[in-house]
């Protein structure tokens, strides 16, 4: 799988998509409260194109007269029928066993630079925390 660098983490703030074509594929990079998903932008329904569609939650099983709204941000509709997936693991939601989109592994990694620099004994460190690294899709 090739890297392609689709942004940088200060442009996905939570919540944020990006779509973009990779090899002739069209893909949805996803920042799913602070992690990053990607899904294929293909609907295994009748091929709409999946990641414009709505982020929402969903309701779980509960007892009868309960209303548990829960997962807000994770779960996916697609905008011709509805059909929602999970934007974690690419599975529907309705019948996760037999129904998924496909997924691909999203990293993010430190803005290349400096790292030269550390090798030298006599320049003094400091301890570096990455702010805003860069966003891979591995697709
Ligand atoms: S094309 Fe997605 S639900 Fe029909």
């Amino acid at each position: 799988m090739a890297r392609h660098v689709v942004g940088r983490v200060s442009e996905f703030p939570p919540g944020a998509r990006k779509i973009v074509e990779v090899e002739g594929r069209s893909i949805g990079v996803f920042n799913v409260n602070g992690a990053f998903h990607a899904l294929r932008n293909s609907c295994p329904h009748q091929a709409a194109p999946l990641c414009l569609g709505a982020i929402k939650g969903m309701t779980l099983p509960s007892k009868p007269g309960e209303y548990i709204w829960a997962r807000e941000g994770e779960i996916l509709r697609c905008p011709w029928h509805g059909w929602e997936f999970d934007l974690t693991t690419g599975r529907s939601i309705f019948n996760p066993h037999k129904m998924r989109v496909r997924t691909y592994a999203v990293t993010v990694e430190p803005d290349g630079g400096a790292a030269q620099e550390e090798e030298d004994e006599a320049v003094e460190t400091f301890p570096v925390t990455v702010e805003d690294g860069l966003v891979i899709l591995h697709a």
